[in-house]
């Protein structure tokens, strides 16, 4: 767990260090929970969200792109349910004075369990070989199934809970489990609140109730509002779905883990329209769909799980989690969920407009179902990250070995495609046919010049920043019109002729790659 914790703190100063993320305002000690993404970190951000548009729009003939406005009408909010049931469970520990949220205590107590799990799986392994059955162990295993059957007891009644909104038995079950503060070490705990999480401001001049308005915490109900729009100017039948990429925003009661958890983050969402009685079929299929989206990055398939939603949100009739290993554990990176007719339905009786859907096959009117995928960019950046990060040992030109970090980005998403650097930088002929070569390739790609410090130096600052491929200039260039192109992960160096460069680089850094 320490080697996980200083990975993480490694991935953030990383971050800062080579110009990723920035904490927000930090001339004035930054504001919780915010951070800016800079030079390399606008880059890799931009490519991801190529990279999910290209596959959720560009690829499906039956979804189309919207940009809906962060404001949006109040009752929106009040018709998706989000003013009445948008919260989270807060407790205060009196004694440490911190805060957290009643559900990730619980969460956390049963983490705990999962791992005694995991100890005596592993130590299982060792002792008995290759002939050992992980799932016959689990299920038969008597100290593995009393602490499954603690877990499913304590899911069971906290799922409950949080259904019913019962926050007395939210607080007895943290009593009953003998759960402490991390801070203070006590179990003197105050009563669980709910806490709405929608940050409100006012609209133009008018004050009061009736000038509330609010910071989108989702972009799905940009979506939602406009479906009969887009339906109509599009002429799409269903199934058909809607896109958008966006801010959201959420006054989160704890948020202590970098870009994980922000107040102001970014989400692509995905509402994927269907026939009322499909939805199982779509959920299944959306599931497995962005599950290989996720694959595609070179992520491994230990590093991904399915969580199936013991508590269902107020809209969904099914929903799980896509979950990532970050260094800090298995955590929600994407979310699917069935949405019924409730957003769509909800928004016909607040408005008092017809959202239905006329089907010509049924010759039928009715609401449509809802499939959603919703994905935070600023999550999946850090998931890119933390399978990325490496450090390892290199061969040196000298014969010895050289530590690196290197992030090793999928080369279709990385935030610089290639790096153009002379061996030299005092002579003129070949700084002037580096120059020529960079201003040629930076039509095509996110490219860098470098000619400052030993080539060595140079590799190791593009390695940093995940380039995956080096164009180095050298003496046999100025004869033949060759240069050499180094692989970030393999470090294999291949000679090609400069009209060759545009070609090769376009070739193995395109999305295609990853389709
Ligand atoms: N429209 C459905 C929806 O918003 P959600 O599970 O609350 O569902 C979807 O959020 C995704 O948005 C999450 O899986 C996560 O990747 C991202 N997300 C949610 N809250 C976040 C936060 N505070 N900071 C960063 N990303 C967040």
């Amino acid at each position: 767990m320490a080697q996980q914790d200083d990975l993480f703190k490694k991935i953030s100063s990383h971050c800062k260090e080579y110009g990723f993320i920035f904490q927000s305002s930090e001339i004035y000690d930054g504001l919780s929970a915010t951070y800016d993404y800079g030079p390399n970190g606008v880059l890799l951000k931009n490519n991801i969200k190529k990279y999910w548009w290209t596959a959720m729009v560009q690829m499906h003939e039956n979804i189309v792109g919207v940009d809906a406005a962060i404001f949006m009408h109040p009752t929106t909010w009040k018709a998706s349910g989000h003013v009445d049931a948008f919260n989270d469970p807060m407790i205060d520990n009196k004694d440490s004075k911190k805060r957290y949220r009643a559900d990730h205590l619980i969460e956390g107590y049963i983490e705990k369990i999962e791992k005694k799990i995991n100890k005596e799986v592993t130590k299982a392994k060792k002792r008995f070989g290759d002939s050992f059955d992980e799932e016959q162990f689990k299920t038969t295993n008597p100290r593995v199934l009393a602490n499954q059957e603690k877990i499913n007891a304590i899911n069971e009644r906290f799922a409950k809970a949080m259904t019913d909104s019962d926050m007395d038995d939210m607080k007895a079950q943290i009593e009953e489990l003998g759960i402490v503060c991390p801070v203070s070490g006590t179990k003197n705990w105050t009563d669980v609140r709910q806490f709405n999480l929608m940050f409100s401001t006012q609209l133009g001049a008018v004050s009061g109730e009736s000038g509330k308005i609010y910071l989108r915490p989702e972009t799905a109900q940009g979506i939602f509002v406009n479906f009969l729009n887009v339906q109509k100017t599009t002429r799409q039948k269903l199934p058909f779905g809607i896109a958008q990429i966006g801010k959201a925003f959420r006054n989160e009661i704890v948020a202590r883990q970098f870009i994980f958890r922000m107040r102001e983050f970014e989400q692509m969402e995905m509402q994927f329209f269907i026939k009322p009685g499909t939805q199982m079929e779509w959920y299944n299929y959306w599931k497995e769909t962005r599950l290989k989206w996720h694959l595609a990055l070179g992520h491994q398939q230990d590093e991904l799980r399915y969580h199936d939603h013991e508590a269902l949100a107020h809209y969904a009739d099914a929903a799980l989690d896509i979950e990532f290993k970050f260094p800090f554990g298995f955590k929600e990176l994407e979310g699917i969920h069935s949405r019924t007719d409730f957003d769509l339905a909800s928004h016909e009786k607040y408005s008092g407009k017809n959202l239905k859907y006329f089907d010509p096959e049924t010759q039928e009117s009715y609401v449509p179902y809802v499939l959603e995928t919703s994905i935070g960019c600023d999550r999946m950046f850090l998931a890119v990250l933390s399978h990325a990060y490496t450090e390892e040992e290199v061969p040196n030109a000298k014969g010895g070995m050289d530590k690196r970090v290197v992030l090793k980005i999928h080369p279709a998403i990385a935030p610089i495609k290639v790096a153009v650097l002379p061996i030299v930088k005092n002579k003129p002929e070949m700084v002037e046919k580096a120059r020529a070569i960079f201003n040629d390739l930076r039509f095509d790609f996110d490219c860098q010049y470098d000619e400052k410090d030993g080539i060595g130096r140079r590799y190791r600052r593009q390695d940093a920043i995940g380039t995956p491929y080096c164009i180095t200039i050298d003496f046999d260039t100025l004869e033949d019109d060759t240069v050499t192109i180094r692989d970030r992960d393999t470090l294999a160096q291949e000679r090609i002729s400069i009209s060759e460069i545009s070609k090769v680089v376009a070739e193995k850094t395109s999305m295609r790659q990853l389709f």
